[in-house]
């Protein structure tokens, strides 16, 4: 391989991606493309630590791959690979829970605790052990940076923890990696609660864009989103977190900086400003939906098989130093 650094990251196929997920960490990706060997996966295996149904999850892995593709992720530049079939990274996984993770190490984590809620004994080994898998993902690729929403950020710097602690035990095989977050968008809000992080899960549909959302829903969506008291265009994260994610979502995607945003609709009301962002919301999606659509479910499997041989080699290769120092086959 080349000298560039190398990145690792992914994105669950549980839901519908919502911008979130698209300003967040695919938009970083995409710009990563040309001075790192990046490697972008679709996590299957993640997705499963809650009920799925089989032909919705293939549906969604097929998507994902497209909207990577339609995003600007380029296969003859990034390896693009579902994680599934790469059995190294849970093979991996199994190998890290028994050296280099703790159960206290895991009851720490705080999307665990979200998700988990007072249910922590009912619910899937799966849904606890998750940042383990995460972790072999990362540290399978000899990973330095891992592009990721501020949501990933406590699994991300596990999986350094792990790394070091298996390093610490058995020399050192793995290369320990460090997130990379954007400075703006890296936790763009639900527009239903300005509280709660935009979710590809959430059950109230009003709460996120989802990057397949007809550009009539998401206008309606934008319509309807919650803002705060007052009427000034400001950026204010604490005093006007509805508006702060707004004016967010507006600079991520139209590219116009917040300041110039915040001039721009200076002596007007939420109003104007909504109807403006609706149509930027609308604009993008029709733009990214034609390119979605003209990838056929063909293509996003040829993808995702010659990224499977690309991965496989480097993954392969890993497995074989860890399997020999931890003194198995
Ligand atoms: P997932 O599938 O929940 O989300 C995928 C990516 O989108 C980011 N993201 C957001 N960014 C900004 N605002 C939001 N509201 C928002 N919601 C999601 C996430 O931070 C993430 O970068 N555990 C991971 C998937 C994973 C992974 C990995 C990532 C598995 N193995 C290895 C990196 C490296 C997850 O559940 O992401």
């Amino acid at each position: 391989m080349s000298h560039k650094k190398t990145i690792f990251s992914g994105i669950k196929p549980s839901g519908d991606l919502t911008i979130g997920n698209y300003i967040g960490a695919i938009t970083q990706w995409v710009e990563m493309q040309e001075e790192y060997n990046c490697i972008f996966s679709v996590v299957d295996y993640h997705a499963i630590t809650v009920k799925q149904k089989p032909e919705d999850l293939r549906r969604r892995i097929l998507d994902i791959t497209k909207i990577y593709l339609a995003s600007g992720i380029d296969p003859k530049k990034s390896i693009v690979f579902q994680q599934s079939a790469v059995p190294a990274h849970t093979e991996l996984g199994w190998v890290l829970n028994c050296c280099g993770t703790y159960i206290s190490d895991l009851k720490r984590m705080i999307q665990f605790k979200e998700k988990a809620g007072d249910k922590q004994d009912a619910v899937s080994v799966g849904l606890f052990d998750y940042p383990v898998l995460m972790a072999a993902d990362i540290i399978l690729y000899d990973t330095q940076i891992v592009p990721v929403g501020e949501d990933q950020k406590q699994h991300v710097e596990l999986a350094r923890d792990i790394a070091k602690r298996f390093n610490n035990q058995y020399g050192p095989v793995f290369v320990i990696p460090e997130a990379l977050i954007k400075k703006e968008g890296a936790r763009i809000m639900s527009l239903s609660d300005p509280m709660k992080k935009m979710a590809k899960s959430d059950d109230n549909p009003v709460g996120f864009i989802a990057l397949l959302d007809s550009p009539e829903v998401a206008r309606k969506k934008i319509m309807k989103a919650v803002t705060d008291s007052g009427s000034e265009i400001i950026y204010d994260p604490k005093n006007k977190p509805a508006l702060a994610n707004l004016l967010t979502i507006h600079s991520s995607l139209s590219g116009e900086s917040i300041k110039s945003l915040e001039k721009k609709f200076a002596g007007r009301g939420y109003g104007d400003f909504k109807k403006e962002l609706a149509e930027v919301v609308a604009v993008f999606l029709t733009d990214f939906q034609k390119k979605f659509n003209k990838i056929s479910d063909a293509d996003a499997k040829k993808i995702l098989e010659n990224g499977r041989k690309q991965a496989t080699k480097l993954a392969d290769a890993k497995m074989e130093k860890v399997r020999k120092v931890i003194g198995v086959r």
